[in-house]
């Protein structure tokens, strides 16, 4: 008999400052409900100098580990498109942070947004073989556009920690699932840039066509239609681009299916509506808020659809298990996303233009306003210097 394997604890961690949209539209001369409605963003994370994908992923994961689960960890795989370094791996750094066991293997993964999921099924192929392992799988990013671009409004950051396990007590994973790669040019990032290149329409028409196929082949697959699902969950670079993904596929159910399924949207993007986009992470924190905030029970089954420009989309799905809710710590996310500060358009553009420089100078961050466990102090003789309080 095969082994039920999946996410058994998520974390998640964004830093404590806000952009409120309506301000950010009023600034930049649009109409606010172009974006709280049009684009779908109430708030977007804004990222301090002393956070970066390393220390968001160290506070995330430190949310999930426990002295023994740590002994447990066999892999960490660390799902990002804002490395900071060529050579070495994010997940070596985290890994040392985290004071994880040295008996324990620590590599980055990069698929523009796809990357977490890479690692989420890479790590259940592992724990399949190896029952008593524990994966760390992280997705971590910060999303940068450029002030004043189209993509601004669709910025955000933070990092999801999921610890993938066997007899999970979140979700079990479905062992079929489809995926597709194309090589396209709707979002590209060359390491020149600190601000991603993007055809932003062409990239919304791409996702979508990317979720029409591998919906189709899944359901060829498994011989399962809408009907065998209680819920999606939508890689959401902002939210409104998961609402059109699920338009596309909402005539197929019957209209009762229909508003359990919208019902179900409208809990799976709550929590993104105030962060904005993570890349990679974007999907797991949809599915967090899902389970935070929707009308679910054990047994129900989720799909997932994850896309990464240039382009990878795969659709899977997974089993949710009776004790899904001891997996993640609900009033912890609250007061994290509660107790946020809001910044105004003038403060974030001065933060966003501080962020690190790409010069390798020597630089003391001001690391007075960042109460985080996990921080950045600045970067001397070329290398970055993480501390923990
Ligand atoms: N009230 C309500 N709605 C309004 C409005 C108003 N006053 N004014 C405009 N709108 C609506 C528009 O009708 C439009 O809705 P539809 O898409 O349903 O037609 C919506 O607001 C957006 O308007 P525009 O299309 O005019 O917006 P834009 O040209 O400024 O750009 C964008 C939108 C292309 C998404 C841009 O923000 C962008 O380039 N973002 C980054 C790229 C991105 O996120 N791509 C997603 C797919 S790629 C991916 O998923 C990977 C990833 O994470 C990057």
């Amino acid at each position: 008999m095969s082994i039920s394997v999946g996410i058994d604890k998520i974390g998640f961690y964004t830093p404590g400052l806000y952009l409120d949209m309506a301000e950010l539209a009023t600034a930049r001369g649009e109409d606010p409900n172009k974006y709280l409605i049009g684009i779908g963003q109430s708030q977007q994370a804004v990222i301090p100098p002393t956070q970066d994908v390393v220390t968001m992923a160290a506070n995330a994961a430190s949310q999930i580990l426990t002295p023994e689960v740590k002994d447990d960890v066999a892999m960490v795989l660390f799902g990002t498109e804002s490395g900071i370094d060529n050579s070495k791996a994010t997940a070596v750094y985290l890994a040392h942070l985290l004071d994880l066991s040295s008996h324990t293997r620590a590599v980055e993964l990069k698929q523009a947004c796809y990357g977490a999921t890479a690692g989420l099924q890479l790590a259940a192929d592992y724990v399949r073989v190896h029952p008593a392992a524990k994966v760390l799988v992280i997705g971590a990013d910060i999303a940068r556009y450029g002030l004043r671009t189209a993509g601004e409004v669709t910025q955000g950051g933070g990092a999801v920690a999921m610890l993938v396990a066997a007899n999970p007590q979140i979700l079990a994973l479905e062992p079929v699932s489809s995926y597709h790669t194309a090589d396209v040019m709707d979002f590209w990032r060359p390491v020149y840039r600190t601000e991603a290149l993007v055809d932003g329409k062409y990239s919304t028409n791409v996702y979508l066509d990317f979720f029409k196929t591998v919906w189709t082949d899944y359901q060829q697959q498994t011989q399962r239609t809408i009907a065998d699902f209680d819920a999606f969950a939508f890689h959401l670079p902002f939210t409104k681009m998961g609402r059109k993904g699920l338009r596309q596929i909402l005539p197929e159910a019957a209209a009762d299916q229909q508003a359990t399924l919208k019902a179900a949207f409208e809990a799976s993007q709550e929590d993104n509506r105030h962060v904005g986009n993570l890349y990679t992470g974007s999907l797991y924190l949809s599915f967090l808020s899902l389970l935070r905030h929707g009308q679910l029970t054990a047994g129900n089954r989720i799909g997932f659809f994850s896309y990464g420009s240039g382009a990878e989309g795969e659709f899977f799905s997974g089993l949710l298990q009776p004790d899904f809710r001891q997996g993640f710590d609900d009033a912890a996310l609250t007061q994290l996303l509660a107790q946020r500060q809001r910044v105004s358009v003038a403060e974030y553009e001065a933060i966003y233009r501080r962020q690190l420089s790409n010069d390798g100078r020597d630089v003391r961050l001001a690391v007075g306003d960042d109460d985080a466990p996990y921080y950045l102090a600045g970067r001397q003789n070329q290398q970055r210097q993480y501390r923990h309080r």
